[in-house]
């Protein structure tokens, strides 16, 4: 006997399929990464990340306008510090004319609504190209916090809507918050990077900001002290609820395709938005498939995207918003 219910029914042809589809992504869904680097007249492109490129700051603000116009309205910014401003403590993170500062400057005045959320994290600024401060070959996490919050009020000074934590020392929402209140930022979120897991999908981002950990004794090879451990899903709960209570206004999961069940996760979870962050390894995988005609790029772009929104996501930053924003319009 035959069902009484066919389910090819709804999926006839376009019209009936464009009913019915539970996913639709729209420019809103972006938080687009942008790379800042010292300079005049540059636009590099990054060798593991094709077609995407460091911008000094004249450039960066065509950038932007291109972004508003294709209805783009959050970056998610990045700096490339000198390695001769790095250090231990990453103590130019705080400087108040400092790239990042800068940048965030720059973006506001060509763009006033433009939403600009900054990266925290030491790395870029560590001499040791890691998350936290290092005393005696391990990554101290308390004046870690410290730091964290100084640099997020400097960025709040600097007229930053939104700050994003990416480096996963414990206790630093709060350390975060209490900084921003007690210097009257009150509208100043939190989008907290809050699962974010030890992953090798970062590389070509460390590429990008020359940010990888150096190779020196006394200097931890990888960030698996603070990042979390891939093999765990119970635990990015248990991270999130935290942040959560100490105060994010958006929690994070990162990478997104190979944790995707930890988005869906949290979605059942908990009444938050969440973003997730297609990393950089990512992208460069379907980059180099794409390259050597091995997959369709637009049609995987567009699946992948879809997938993370599908999986419960609300926001996602991604090295390919710019390309599916025209794919889609
Ligand atoms: C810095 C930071 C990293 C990324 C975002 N913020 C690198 C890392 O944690 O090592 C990775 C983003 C990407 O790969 O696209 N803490």
């Amino acid at each position: 006997m035959f069902p009484i219910r066919r389910n090819r029914r709804l999926r006839t042809n376009a019209a009936i399929r464009g009913l019915v589809r539970e996913t639709i992504i729209t420019p809103n869904d972006f938080l687009v990464p942008l790379f800042i680097v010292e300079g005049k007249g540059i636009k590099e492109e990054i060798a593991s990340m094709p077609n995407y490129y460091r911008y000094s700051l004249d450039l960066l603000r065509d950038e932007v306008k291109t972004l508003w116009n294709l209805g783009l309205k959050s970056v998610l910014l990045f700096v490339k510090v000198d390695d001769a401003l790095k250090d231990n403590k990453g103590n130019e993170a705080l400087n108040p004319n400092g790239l990042m500062q800068r940048a965030i400057k720059t973006v506001k005045d060509i763009c006033p609504d433009m939403l600009v959320m900054t990266d925290v994290a030491l790395d870029p600024f560590s001499s040791y190209g890691h998350d936290g401060i290092i005393e005696n070959g391990k990554i101290i996490n308390d004046a870690t916090v410290e730091v964290l919050a100084e640099m997020s009020i400097s960025h709040a000074e600097a007229g930053v809507d939104f700050v994003a934590p990416s480096d996963m020392m414990d206790g630093r929402i709060l350390g975060i918050r209490e900084g921003l209140d007690q210097s009257n930022f009150l509208d100043v979120g939190i989008m907290s990077y809050s699962a974010k897991y030890a992953s090798a999908f970062y590389g070509p981002f460390r590429d990008a900001l020359d940010s990888a950990p150096v190779d020196m004794i006394n200097v931890p090879k990888d960030k698996k002290t603070y990042q979390m451990d891939f093999a765990n899903r119970d635990e990015a709960i248990r991270e999130t609820e935290m942040d959560i209570n100490e105060g994010a206004d958006i929690v994070m999961v990162k990478p997104g395709l190979s944790y995707l069940d930890i988005v869906r996760d949290i979605r059942n979870s908990f009444e938050i938005p969440i973003a997730v962050y297609q990393v950089s390894g990512e992208y460069a995988m379907l980059k180099a498939a794409a390259e050597k005609g091995w997959l369709d790029h637009d049609s995987v772009m567009l699946e992948q995207i879809t997938s993370i929104k599908r999986a419960g996501a609300d926001i996602i930053a991604s090295y390919f918003a710019k390309d599916v924003v025209k794919l889609i319009s």
